[in-house]
């Protein structure tokens, strides 16, 4: 068999091992298929940032690519990486000289990180609360009521006002004997709005309560937008009542996954975080968040590109981005059915709206016809909407983006329903998608989807 033929069907080791030269044509082929570079400028698939940001993360990655950040502690150089990538990462939240932060491997751990925290917290300032509650507006990413799952901890989700941010009253009004906190987002991430968490964290102070402010997707680019005379509402460590908040660095920070950061208003609060063992035969085991073994490379490649960029790197990014956004908003407003919302940030949502003749745009058949272009694009179900992550992009394929938006909306409004598309974030799986996926859709029925964690 031809060291070809052989790799076709993998369900086994192959015997004997392929060539270098026979592998990297295996790989260009595979990675040719994957989403272009082109139409990740616009999914949070491929957040990467321009050709040159890309250079200085990838080089950086392969220099520290083997060692195992759990085991570097030793390390002079490895602790000089940790600790000014997140000096600098507290500066941009307003830490002060009392902050305290951690680098974990995504938002999902960032946020279990927090939420574990704050159990411990409250296990300890308020035991005799053993049905824990955090109380939060209903736009909160969904990875919170997983972490939740596995602490023992109730997510209730409060509906969102018309203007789709947190509800404040509601919330209040919702504040009951089990709630130990609150959450929010800057900015949410089906809506791209910063909810009103000045007005959360006099609530939280009020009652004692812990709030966590997920700026995953935003963390690492408000900043800079507001250097712009973007108006960005309060959500950092500036906002008195604010106890925690998580940023991904493998987002709008530029750095490879996984890197994120859970960032701590002061040791009050990050003493909740460690989670020590003895009871075992080899002393202290102690690891910076969940993960144990976690890669150093990740770390390496963010202070590459934190140090590369700069505050005016990010700054001149934020303002690319900002282009770009505004470009599509002018050209989907000339649209017929079509309207975007104002966002804080770097998301764009693209809805549906009446048509001057009063028919209307069925939006999910733009987004399948979007994808057979080759834009994979993501979306949002309530209100049905695209959703748009704005990434630098050459003007050549905006303009591209834009044209195809048009005629694809164009043919829609005539009834072509031939490519019907899925908002839902999780609708991506068919007969391409991974087992462990389809296995797992398969497990679950109706009630299970339905289910309260
Ligand atoms: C606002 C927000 N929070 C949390 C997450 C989860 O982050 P991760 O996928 O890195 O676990 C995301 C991911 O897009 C997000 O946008």
């Amino acid at each position: 068999m031809s060291e070809n033929a052989q790799n076709r069907d993998l369900t086994h080791l192959p015997s004997t091992g392929l060539s270098r030269r026979e592998l990297d044509r295996q790989l260009d082929e595979l990675q040719a298929q994957m989403t272009s570079e082109k139409a990740g400028k616009l999914s949070v698939n491929s957040l990467k940032g321009r050709a040159e940001i890309q250079r200085v993360v990838e080089s950086a990655y392969v220099k520290f690519f083997p060692y195992n950040a759990l085991f570097t502690r030793q390390e002079k150089a490895a602790a000089q990486i940790e600790n000014q990538v997140l000096d600098m990462c507290l500066s941009l939240f307003n830490g002060g000289s009392l902050g305290c932060a951690n680098l974990t491997s995504g938002g999902t751990e960032s946020i279990f990180c927090a939420l574990h925290a704050m159990r411990q917290w409250a296990r300890a300032t308020r035991p005799q609360i053993t049905e824990p509650e955090i109380l939060a507006p209903y736009s909160l990413h969904a990875t919170f009521n997983k972490t939740a799952h596995f602490l023992g901890i109730k997510v209730v989700r409060i509906p969102v006002g018309e203007d789709l941010l947190a509800d404040v009253d509601e919330i209040q009004a919702a504040i009951n004997e089990n709630t130990i906190g609150l959450a929010a987002s800057a900015p949410s991430w089906p809506y791209g709005l910063v909810d009103p968490i000045e007005a959360m964290g006099k609530l939280a102070q009020h009652h004692e309560l812990w709030l966590h402010v997920d700026a995953c997707v935003g963390g690492y680019i408000l900043p800079f937008m507001r250097k712009l005379d973007c108006t960005i509402p309060g959500y950092d460590f500036s906002v008195a009542g604010v106890s925690s908040i998580s940023a991904d660095l493998h987002k709008y920070g530029y750095a490879p996954k996984p890197c994120s950061t859970i960032l701590y208003r002061s040791s009050e609060q990050q003493r909740y975080h460690y989670v020590p063992v003895t009871e075992w035969p080899c002393g202290l085991y102690l690891s910076q968040a969940f993960m144990g073994s976690r890669p150093l490379a990740s770390t390496a490649a963010a202070w590459a590109v934190m140090n590369y960029l700069g505050e005016r790197g990010y700054v001149e990014n934020a303002r690319q981005i900002l282009s770009v956004k505004d470009k599509i908003q002018r050209a989907v407003g000339e649209i017929d059915g079509l309207a975007t919302w104002e966002t804080h940030g770097p998301l764009m949502m693209i809805k549906a709206e009446p048509c001057h003749d009063g028919s209307s745009v069925n939006i999910e058949s733009v987004t399948g016809a979007m994808r057979a272009r080759g834009w994979v694009l993501l979306g949002v179900m309530e209100p049905p909407a695209l959703h748009l992550t704005v990434d630098p992009m050459e003007e050549e394929a905006l303009q591209q983006f834009i044209a195809d938006l048009i005629d694809v909306t164009a043919k829609v409004r005539e009834g072509d329903s031939s490519a019907l598309g899925s908002l839902n974030y999780g609708g991506a799986g068919g007969s391409q998608s991974p087992k462990w996926l389809l296995n797992a859709l398969a497990y679950m029925d109706e009630a299970q989807l339905k289910q309260d964690n």
